[in-house]
């Protein structure tokens, strides 16, 4: 009888003490409901507002629990940078859904081995994109100039929505590096096949349904929407990208110099076959185009935005392209270190903008320590990019637009080391270099010859924000556009 007493008494000290022990391990945050955790608290709003909210409740580290999945959430600069420059951290999330629809293959879901090795294949083959007759540069400034000799210019004086057009020219300039082709503006097929990657919101409804009870994939695809996802990546696999394949197969020279990414990865493929398998291949293409073309574009849909809003903003960048660049010639990639004004104005906007408020998830392959908490194996780790940017503590006043944040006394470029709109680390942004690139090129290129202002009677409304696929994007305006004289 004494024996058994001691026993139980023995069972709840270990239990207490596990407790206590995990609770000095375990950071902070909202208590959930058994199995689902705090999955329906995330559905009420969107997810960053109530990630922003208990960020002010539990701290710079914090825990939630979403169906079984537990998740810390990072909104300190150092603690983010400590977290992503690990390896432990590198690899992605895995749901019946993505694997359903996105595969574990191509650059942004896929984990371990083959992530490393198709990483390191691409960004050094985007690096070299001064490939071919043409470089990377020359490609960006063709698309500028023929949104200027096609949109803009007939346009001059009437307010236009250029968002059609400036999706166009950046889906382009994908395509080029990828396939050495380009779509021309009024190809709405082709358009909507490339981007039919939104498809992926009409499915978002059910996703949550979907999640929490897999069985329903046992349903016909139509009930759940599933149908139409899959159908709209099908048609885009099979209208472009196959094709595209294809014809490089029959033209490439294994041994030569590549044109484009496809040659790349064919000739990798010859050395690598099990890597660069066809599928894999798909999705790496893909995943430039869902990675790239939404990110970019609305980007610099707020630029736009802020240089309309703040005309004197737009005074100082155009009074740096007349000093650096003038009239003669298209403002180029080497203007850039000469152009402080323009670059803190690009980092302001990325800031505010905040496109990707919440990075994309990593998950944890090994247990971590971090900031005196430990993250075990398996777990989601969340940057919450958007309450760094917004942290007076590293942006003072942080909701007001102003470029000189990031100049010093002698006006020149102050980087700051918060700013990490493309994240950071491992897993950070492959394209950063090309977006750099394009943000400058076609902000320049547009207040080289034009002035923006919105029409008469209209005032765009900051909070006008519509969110697809994670991304944080203004809904749609107008402009006007007038020559400058
Ligand atoms: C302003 C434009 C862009 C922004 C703000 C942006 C931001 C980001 C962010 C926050 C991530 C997640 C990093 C992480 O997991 O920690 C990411 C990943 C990625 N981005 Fe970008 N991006 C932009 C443009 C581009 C472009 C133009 C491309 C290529 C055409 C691109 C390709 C990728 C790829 C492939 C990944 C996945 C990297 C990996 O998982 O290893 N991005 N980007």
């Amino acid at each position: 009888m004494w024996t058994v007493a001691a026993i139980l008494v023995g069972i709840v000290v270990l239990v207490v003490l596990s407790r206590r022990l995990s609770e000095k391990t375990s950071p902070p945050g909202p208590r959930g409901l058994p199995f689902i955790g705090n999955i329906l608290d995330l559905q009420r709003e969107r997810r960053e507002t109530v990630l922003l909210r208990w960020k002010e409740k539990y701290g710079p580290i914090y825990q939630f629990t979403s169906l079984g999945m537990t998740n810390f959430v990072i909104s300190d600069p150092d603690l983010i940078r400590e977290a992503f420059s690990k390896v432990e951290t590198t690899d992605r999330p895995t749901n019946i859904i993505f694997s359903l629809v996105m595969a574990d293959k191509g650059l942004v879901f896929s984990s371990g081995e083959l992530w490393k090795q198709s990483r390191r294949f691409s960004l050094h083959h985007l690096r070299n994109f001064g490939m071919g007759r043409s470089t990377l540069e020359t490609v960006i400034q063709d698309q500028v100039q023929e949104l200027i000799d096609d949109v803009l210019a007939p346009n001059v004086g009437k307010p236009i929505c250029i968002d059609h057009s400036l999706r166009v020219a950046v889906v382009n300039i994908i395509w080029r590096i990828v396939a050495s082709k380009k779509i021309d503006r009024t190809d709405t097929a082709a358009l909507q096949a490339m981007t039919s990657f939104d498809e992926f919101d009409s499915f978002k409804s059910l996703f949550i349904v979907v999640l929490m009870f897999p069985v329903l994939l046992r349903l016909p695809g139509w009930v759940t929407g599933m149908d139409k996802v899959r159908q709209r990546f099908r048609e885009s696999v099979k209208t472009l990208m196959r094709p595209a394949i294809q014809e490089h197969e029959e033209t490439v020279d294994l041994n030569g110099e590549p044109r484009d990414y496809i040659d790349c990865m064919l000739q990798e493929r010859s050395r690598n076959p099990e890597l660069f398998t066809k599928r894999h291949m798909l999705r790496c293409m893909m995943d430039l185009f869902i990675a790239g073309y939404d990110t970019t574009t609305s980007t610099l849909r707020w630029a736009f935005i802020y240089l309309t809003l703040h005309p004197e903003v737009q005074r100082k960048v155009q009074e740096e392209i007349t000093n650096v660049v003038g009239k003669e010639r298209p403002p180029a990639l080497s203007d850039r270190t000469r152009m402080p004004y323009t670059e803190a104005f690009i980092m302001e906007t990325q800031r505010m903008a905040n496109i990707a408020p919440t990075g994309v998830e990593h998950v944890t392959r090994e247990e971590i320590q971090l900031g005196g908490y430990t993250i075990p194996r398996g777990a989601q780790v969340i940057s919450l990019l958007m309450a760094v940017h917004m942290d007076e503590k590293h942006f003072p006043e942080p909701e007001v637009f102003r470029p000189e944040r990031f100049l010093d006394e002698q006006g020149r470029v102050k980087p700051n080391r918060a700013l990490m709109p493309f994240s950071v680390g491992k897993r950070s942004c492959l394209g950063e270099a090309l977006a750099r690139a394009e943000l400058f090129l076609f902000v320049t290129g547009l207040l080289q010859r034009f002035t923006i202002r919105f029409p008469d009677g209209f005032d765009h409304d900051l909070s006008c924000i519509e969110y697809k696929r994670l991304i944080r994007k203004p809904t749609e305006y107008h402009l006007v556009i007038m020559e400058n004289v």
